[in-house]
């Protein structure tokens, strides 16, 4: 069979990213140039600057992409690319260059919807890996539990009912001083300190997650100690809050697992680079007799060779888009080729 190259662009959020992937599983390239440094002095991503820095980016890092990756643009099958869901500034810069290349080129555009993508990191990381199986997918902007029964095909079985776990990571590291982002830095403090602090878990009948009570409940108690005088020992409060966030990620997950037959689980998006969740996501699992798939962090992060590579598998099965295909701030995930 021929081999098949895709060329992956993303720009949904902070991450300029181009990528060439072959065969939807080999990353022959993933270049990802982050714009950290230039929302940190803000606390959080400032949408108008992502889009401008995305602009000046763009081209450079798509070029690399192919130079790095030793193929010749010619051998390129299609292009893929993040339509949704996003910031739209950003999204359209992506989708725009996508476009060019793909008519330059004469090749299909494939649109990707971004927590497809986020999935697909797994297929890179696990040669083997199919579905069906359960996804956990955790970002800054994504709380949600997945059944991916095929590839490019998901049932929702659970989501966020306010914030996202990514970004109440990024809120209570911003309250406790500690910069952006807060996800890595709450991480690394939580293994000096211990779960000393009981913060509420919210369980529901059905598989959705709240963690804006559990947000509430961390930043007033830091305004409380704070107001009897009392010192704060920070590692103990990053400790108790990501133990609450995890006790809650895991046992959400497995009963997903148990109620739809399937054991295997997924782990994916910026979220599942922490290093709580993935050891007791994998400790709850074995207990059961599933197994867990985990990319590695590089591949967790918004980049180029997921979306690539969700692109294959789309494009192997027939899904193309249209030149006039436009960004999305929201898009469903269980209709995407009815939207891409
Ligand atoms: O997937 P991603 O790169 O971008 C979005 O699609 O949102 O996820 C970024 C989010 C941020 O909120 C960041 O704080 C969080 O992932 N994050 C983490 C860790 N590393 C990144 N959260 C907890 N623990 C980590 N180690
Ligand atoms: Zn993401």
């Amino acid at each position: 069979m021929k081999d098949i190259y895709i060329l992956g662009i993303e720009t949904s959020c902070d991450e300029t990213s181009a990528s060439i992937v072959k065969n939807g599983r080999e990353v022959l390239s993933n270049i990802i140039s982050s714009q950290i440094d230039l929302h940190k002095e803000y606390g959080g991503v400032v949408p108008e600057i992502a889009s401008r820095k995305h602009v000046e980016l763009i081209i450079p890092v798509i070029n690399e992409a192919i130079r790095s990756s030793g193929i010749d643009k010619d051998m390129i099958s299609a292009v893929g690319v993040t339509f949704g869901p996003g910031l739209i500034g950003a999204l359209l810069v992506g989708l725009s260059a996508a476009k060019a290349m793909s008519y330059a080129l004469n090749v299909p555009l494939v649109g990707v919807h971004h927590i497809e993508g986020h999935i697909a990191a797994n297929f890179i990381e696990h040669k083997t890996l199919e579905p069906p199986f359960v996804s956990l997918v955790v970002s800054g902007g994504h709380s949600h539990i997945i059944e991916c029964t095929d590839y490019g095909e998901f049932k929702i079985h659970g989501r966020t009912r306010d914030d996202a776990v990514g970004e109440a990571y990024d809120k209570i590291a911003r309250t406790l001083g500690l910069g952006y982002p807060g996800g890595p830095i709450i991480d690394k403090m939580a293994k000096e300190g211990n779960a000393a602090v009981q913060f509420p878990r919210v369980h529901f009948d059905n598989l959705d997650f709240s963690f804006s009570g559990l947000k509430t409940a961390v930043i007033n108690y830091v305004h409380n100690e704070k107001m009897r005088g009392n010192e704060l020992y920070i590692p103990d409060i990053c400790a108790s809050f990501q133990s609450a966030v995890v006790d809650i990620l895991v046992e959400n997950t497995i009963r997903a697992a148990i109620q739809t037959g399937l054991g295997k689980i997924v782990l994916a998006g910026g979220v599942a680079s922490n290093s709580s969740l993935r050891a007791r996501m994998k400790e709850e699992a074995s207990k059961k007799g599933m197994e867990v798939y985990i990319p590695s962090p590089i591949l967790c992060t918004d980049n180029g060779a997921m979306i690539a590579s969700a692109a294959y598998f789309a494009y192997v099965k027939g899904r193309k888009s249209k030149l006039d295909l436009n960004a999305m701030a929201n898009v469903s995930l269980e209709k995407i080729a009815k939207h891409a």
